[in-house]
């Protein structure tokens, strides 16, 4: 996706239905999603890890920093746990690389168990670190669950994901 285009698809994203949240942890028992039009599929799903990766940076600032500010920890938290819940719902069939810019792997569909496992490890860690922010722990208490979430994006993009550079718009 265009650079341009993202924030209006993140504004969008943004504004998702809460119906979509409310599908919960069934989701990753399920079978890849239908599919709806391919360039929507890619442009929602790029949104969404996006929304991850500022979530992820906002937290990753404020471990580094020494300092965390509870109400961005909650909200960052909170984000994660909303679009990571709904992870595989981005990944309808047929939506890998060739449409749009998507740099996803076909591998992702003939080894959706595997990708599962990379969004299960996901949760773990989210909901982990979700936890750790509500309850009021304190800084070493995040950086545990931050670091196996931080692993799961990781190894799923390692796996899943064409190129290393997250941010690149071509
Ligand atoms: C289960 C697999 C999986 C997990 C877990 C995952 N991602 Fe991704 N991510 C992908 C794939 C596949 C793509 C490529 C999507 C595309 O281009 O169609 C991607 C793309 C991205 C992009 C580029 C978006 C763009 O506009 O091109 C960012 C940024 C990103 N992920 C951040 C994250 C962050 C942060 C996490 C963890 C909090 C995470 N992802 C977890 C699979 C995953």
């Amino acid at each position: 996706m265009k650079r341009r285009a993202k924030a209006a698809v993140l504004a969008f994203a943004l504004a998702a239905p809460a119906a979509m949240a409310q599908q919960g942890e069934a989701v990753l028992d399920a079978p890849p999603p239908a599919p709806q039009s391919p360039r929507e599929a890619v442009e929602d799903r790029q949104a969404a890890m996006m929304l991850m990766w500022y979530a992820t940076e906002t937290m990753g600032t404020m471990l580094r920093g020494g300092s965390v500010d509870d109400r961005r920890a909650r909200n960052a938290a909170r984000t994660l746990d909303e679009v990571s819940a709904k992870i595989l719902t981005y990944f309808p069939e047929d939506t890998g690389s060739g449409v749009d810019d998507s740099k996803a792997v076909a591998d992702i569909w003939t080894e959706w168990s595997r990708m599962q496992d990379h969004a299960r490890q996901l949760r773990s860690g989210v909901a982990a670190l979700r936890e750790a922010v509500d309850s009021g722990a304190g800084r070493d208490a995040l950086i545990p669950p931050f670091r196996e979430m931080g692993y799961a994006c990781g190894s799923c993009h390692y796996d899943f994901r064409l190129g290393q550079d997250l941010l690149a718009t071509d």
